[in-house]
């Protein structure tokens, strides 16, 4: 169903609240206690349409997923040779890290499997991964000359590579540590700024050597994992958007708990912080070798800032709310070097642009970011997610400082993210019409 979302300015934010698990760590959860040996119990499991993919994935490669409650699961492994041939198509919904990831597992499986995935996905670049993994060995088909979706994919018989990827990406990183894992030999990636590092966590949580090395990372080929207890952190990239609204609905004082604070996520910290922002920070443990922490932001007057290198993959999802954030600060904010937001669920440079223009921003699109023109007022009115779920979450906060709210249309796409999105910020004020 094509749900409409309307919020418009209210009282203040006030209140605790806690966002729901991190996506890029509950897809890690799944694939990793997939091909684990023994039993793997997660907790704090996301269960977005995204993550749900993922499940649905290794479940039709014959892995005994149970989900006891929306965020408890417990994956019954059985080995990398635990997987056994799809008799379905793989279907991967809106997910690049489902796809991405899953195609280093099945690289290295003998079977053949079909993966495919919603239009959005049919548009974004497989060759990125496809070009190392058929280096390695593996037998991949796709359209377009074998580079987009719906791809077949016979893996086996990988041997390990050096590789040196043209772009920071968790997702090609992770890909490839996951094809080297069943390689003979070292396989070795290196990037030009460091991507987040929730696999290199959790791979040695869950028993494997691999190893950080500045500019990249390397595995061996050859070991196995083993299943243990997963708790998994608060998304600081969906704590990102009750954040910036509490920054900028005057009045408002908002703390997040249990978020995740890994250093190569924290970016949309450190850029909010140098724009002016009082956010405290309050580290209180690590969960599976992840930092986590409570995150009290209040209202704030705003400066414009400039964002680029090695800050962007540190905040690459985060843009399309910074731009919310930068349509009201003092001053011009420049974002560059984030050509990749345009091979996002949509290209996320266009859409924010295009959708908060709309609504009165001033935003001039360039070939490697944007724009904005702070102290700008938005005036209400209707905007549309495109099907991404981080520019409907947006456009819905931009609603809270635009004259007469904004209404989102195709709003269901945030829960690919956040389900309970629209009732968590109701909590912390009158938000809604
Ligand atoms: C992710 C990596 C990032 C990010 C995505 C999740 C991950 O993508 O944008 O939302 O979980 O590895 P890229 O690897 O394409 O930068």
């Amino acid at each position: 169903m094509m749900q409409q979302l309307t919020m418009k300015p209210g009282n203040s934010l006030q209140g605790t609240v806690q966002v729901p698990g991190d996506k890029s760590i509950s897809h890690r959860s799944v694939m990793f206690g997939a091909i684990a040996q023994g039993t793997t119990r997660v907790k704090g499991f996301l269960p977005g349409a995204d993550c749900l993919a993922t499940i649905a994935c290794f479940r039709n490669m014959g892995v005994s997923i149970t989900q006891e409650s929306p965020t408890s699961l417990t994956i019954e492994g059985a080995g990398w040779e635990g997987l056994h041939e799809p008799n379905q198509l793989l279907d991967v919904g809106n997910s690049g890290t489902t796809i991405r990831l899953m195609l280093g597992i099945l690289a290295g499986r003998s079977f053949y499997s079909a993966v495919a995935g919603d239009e959005s996905i049919a548009r974004r670049p497989m060759d990125r991964v496809l070009h190392p993994l058929r280096e390695m060995g593996a037998q991949v088909d796709g359209r377009q000359g074998g580079r987009f979706t719906p791809l077949g994919i016979r893996g086996g018989g990988l041997q390990g590579i050096r590789y040196q990827s043209p772009v920071a990406s968790a997702q090609i990183k992770s890909c490839l540590l996951l094809a080297g894992l069943q390689a003979k030999g070292e396989t070795v990636v290196e990037e030009p700024y460091r991507s987040r590092d929730h696999s290199e966590r959790m791979l040695r949580a869950f028993g494997a050597e691999v190893n950080s090395f500045s500019g990249g990372v390397s595995v061996r080929g050859g070991q196995q994992l083993s299943g243990r207890e997963v708790r998994v952190p608060g998304d600081i990239s969906s704590a990102a958007f009750p954040m910036i609204a509490a920054l900028l609905v005057p009045g408002s004082q908002v703390t997040l708990q249990d978020v995740g604070v890994n250093p190569t996520r924290t970016g949309i910290l450190d850029v909010l912080k140098a724009m002016g922002a009082t956010i405290e920070v309050k580290e209180t443990g690590e969960w599976c070798g992840e930092p986590v922490g409570d995150i009290t932001i209040s209202t704030s007057t705003l400066f414009g800032t400039e964002i680029g290198g090695e800050l962007i993959p540190r905040l690459i999802d985060e843009i399309p709310i910074i731009a919310v954030a930068a349509t009201q600060a003092k001053g011009k904010t420049i974002i560059r070097d984030a050509a990749e937001l345009k091979v996002k669920e949509t290209n996320r440079i266009a859409v924010t642009a295009g959708e908060l223009t709309k609504l009165g921003a001033r935003i001039e699109e360039t070939e490697d970011g944007m724009v904005i023109e702070g102290g700008t007022p938005l005036t209400g009115g209707i905007c549309d997610s495109r099907g991404d779920h981080r520019i409907g979450m947006a456009t819905a906060i931009a609603g809270l400082i635009a004259k007469g709210g904004v209404t989102v249309h195709n709003a269901d796409a945030i829960n690919v993210s956040f389900p309970g999105f629209s009732e968590l910020m109701s909590r912390l004020g009158k938000v809604h019409s």
